[in-house]
Formats: C-alpha cells, sequence, structure tokens
C-alpha cells in the first residue's frame, strides 16, 4: 500500500493552513468536531524549526508544536482526515536529521517544507521564502528531506519574491516531483496585504500538467468560503484548495451547512475550545493566547459586543465559565 496519501484524493482536496499559534492541536480538534466529513481533508501543524528539532534543548521547547490530543487523533481516524507535520530552515543535514526524527517518534501522515513564510526575521536566516532565491539549496532541502522518510513530502511556496516568478520557480520545484505543491498565490513581497493573484495558479497548473500531470496543486490565497474555494477550482483547475484567514470568519468553514449559527452553538464552541485548551495546555501555554478565538465565536448576535469585551479582559477558565454562565441565562429560549 502507498504511504502517499495524496494519491487517494484526486480532485477537490480540502485543507486547513499551518498558522502559527492557531493551528494546534486544540483548535485542530475544534474544526474538526464539527467538520463534516469529505469536506476536511488535510490539517497541517505549525511550523517547526528543524534547527530547533535538531537540539537538545530546542527540542523540548518546540516539542507542543508536534502534539497530538489522543481525542484529536480518533477524530482525525473517524473523518479520514490527514495531518501533516510543517517545518522549515536553510540546512539540508538539519532536514534529514529532523526529519528521520519526526518519521520515527511521530505518527503523522506526511511532511511539509514552508518555502513561503515572509516573515523578515526568517527570511534573514536564509528560510523559507528566501529559498525562492536559492534554487540550488531549495532542491537540496528537499532531496535530503525526501531522501529521510518514507512519508509523502510537499512544498508550501509562494509565485516569487519581489514579482510573480512563477513560470521558473514552479517548473523548479514541480522537477523534483514532490508529493503535492500548496501554492500561496502571492510574492514575498506582498506579505498577506495585497490581494492574491489566483490567475498565478493557471499558469502552475499549465507548467504542471506538462512536467508531471500527477502531482497535485493545492491553492492558497483569499479563499474565504466554499464558494470561494469551488471558484477558485473552477477558474483554475487545482486539485484543491487551503483555507487560511477563512477560519478565524467562521469556525465552520469545513460543515454542510451553511446556515447561520445560533448564539448558543458559537458559545458552546467557545466553550469547548477554552475547556480543551486548558486542558491540554495547562499554564504551559499563555490563556491571553485564546482572546483571539474568542473574536471569532462572538460575533453577528444581539449583545454580542458587550460578550466579547468582556471576554477581552479574562486571564483563566473560571474567568471565562462565569461570563458565559451569565451571558447563557440571558438568552432566550
Ligand atoms: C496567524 C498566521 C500564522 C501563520 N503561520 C504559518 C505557518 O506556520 N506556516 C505557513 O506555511 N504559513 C503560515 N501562515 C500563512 C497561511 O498558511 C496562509 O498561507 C496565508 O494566511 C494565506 O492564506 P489566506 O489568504 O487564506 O489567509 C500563517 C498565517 C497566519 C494568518
Amino acid at each position: 500500500m502507498s504511504l502517499n496519501f495524496w494519491e487517494e484524493f484526486k480532485s477537490d482536496i480540502y485543507s486547513l493552513a499551518p498558522m502559527e499559534d492557531v493551528t494546534d492541536t486544540v483548535f485542530r480538534e475544534v474544526v474538526l468536531s464539527v467538520a463534516t466529513p469529505g469536506l476536511l481533508n488535510v490539517l497541517f501543524t505549525e511550523f517547526c524549526s528543524t534547527d530547533g528539532l535538531c537540539h537538545p534543548v530546542g527540542q523540548k521547547k518546540v516539542a507542543h508544536r508536534f502534539y497530538v490530543n489522543p481525542s484529536e487523533r480518533a477524530l482525525l481516524k473517524e473523518k479520514g482526515v490527514k495531518l501533516v507535520a510543517q517545518i522549515w530552515g536553510s540546512k539540508p543535514e538539519k532536514f534529514s536529521q529532523a526529519v528521520k526524527f519526526l518519521t520515527s517518534e511521530f505518527e503523522f501522515d506526511g511532511i511539509d517544507i514552508n518555502m513561503g513564510c515572509p516573515v523578515k526575521k526568517i527570511v534573514k536566516q536564509g528560510a523559507c521564502s528566501a529559498l525562492i532565491g536559492k534554487p540550488e539549496l531549495a532542491r537540496e532541502i528537499f532531496q535530503a528531506t525526501r531522501e529521510n522518510t518514507e512519508l509523502p513530502v510537499s512544498i508550501k511556496t509562494r509565485t516569487g519574491l519581489k514579482k510573480h516568478n512563477t513560470e521558473e520557480w514552479i517548473s523548479e520545484v514541480i522537477s523534483w516531483k514532490p508529493a503535492a505543491v500548496i501554492l500561496h498565490c502571492r510574492t514575498q513581497t506582498d506579505q498577506s496585504d495585497r490581494p492574491a493573484d489566483w490567475t498565478q495558479m493557471n499558469i502552475a497548473v499549465e507548467l504542471r500538467n506538462s512536467i508531471a500531470p500527477e502531482i497535485p496543486l493545492i491553492g492558497n490565497g483569499d479563499i474565504f468560503s466554499m464558494e470561494d474555494a469551488q471558484r477558485f477550482m473552477i477558474q483554475t483547475a487545482a486539485e484543491g484548495v487551503m483555507f487560511g484567514r477563512g477560519i478565524f470568519q467562521n469556525p465552520w468553514l469545513f460543515n454542510e451547512s451553511l446556515s447561520e449559527r445560533t448564539p448558543s452553538e458559537k458559545i458552546e464552541l467557545l466553550w469547548k475550545h477554552a475547556s480543551l485548551f486548558e486542558e491540554t495546555w495547562g499554564r504551559s501555554k499563555n490563556f491571553s493566547l485564546l482572546k483571539r478565538f474568542f473574536k471569532i465565536y462572538v460575533s453577528s448576535f444581539g449583545n454580542s459586543a458587550k460578550l466579547k469585551n468582556e471576554l477581552m479582559n479574562v486571564n483563566s477558565l473560571e474567568e471565562v465559565h462565569d461570563i458565559l454562565n451569565s451571558f447563557n441565562s440571558s438568552i432566550p429560549e
């Protein structure tokens, strides 16, 4: 049996983007718990440094990024969703070492190499999107990774540095024959501010068709709803999509029902998230990391602004409990 799960999905592949401080085991489980089977196929961890993974002290610091709760594991299995670990770095030997460790000590379905992050302090180290300007090193990194794992290795990247350079860069990436390519349709300098240019995916699809038609292409950038996803796949003929910030607008993004959620449903999911966070991380992560999430559950219902304000000042699960309790008793039956 092939270990390459990407081969199981022919088209309409739906995934949630790797997002630092967002897609930990807790949030992934929350999203999974309300996803309709078949409408979410692949989840990604937060990115993790290969330098960190190869260092005895660093390893302890970054290990939380790859932690998977047993309850998430059970849901992944039940809903047939794959989990991919994302790594980044600039030295091929660190990728070899990190990926051996990852493959032997963890249970991921695939490895993804970050060749897209535009954050300055990372680019300065010659990693992530900086690799777009160093195709030889990028290839060495891919090869060092692939040679040291049986898991499928995908690449998540952008279209260029200052300008779109899709023809040249994506031809290069496809020539390595990765298991999949996730193309964020922006350049490095676009950050996430400028609109994504979906036509770059049309260029990538054409190239891929002539070089290696078997490699799935997944598009990313300004895909905020299932409607956008359909439009993207029809316009570009890509095999799948990756949603990023769209999940902040709607945690039910991967649910077949398009109806607006009731305040009670939103509050219930918020509580699930906060209590699972506390159970999983205790005091090892800052409780205020949850505040960015409260906003996504508490929106567009009467009194939501007041509730949101109150939640912005909490520091513990008990405080969340008390605020939600008094709010719940004010919801009409
Ligand atoms: C808070 C945040 C954290 C992110 N962290 C990562 C990361 O760890 N790895 C990665 O490849 N991309 C990361 N990204 C980029 C997203 O994966 C995605 O490519 C980007 O948000 C564009 O998609 P969108 O327009 O649908 O949001 C992050 C984005 C956000 C908003």
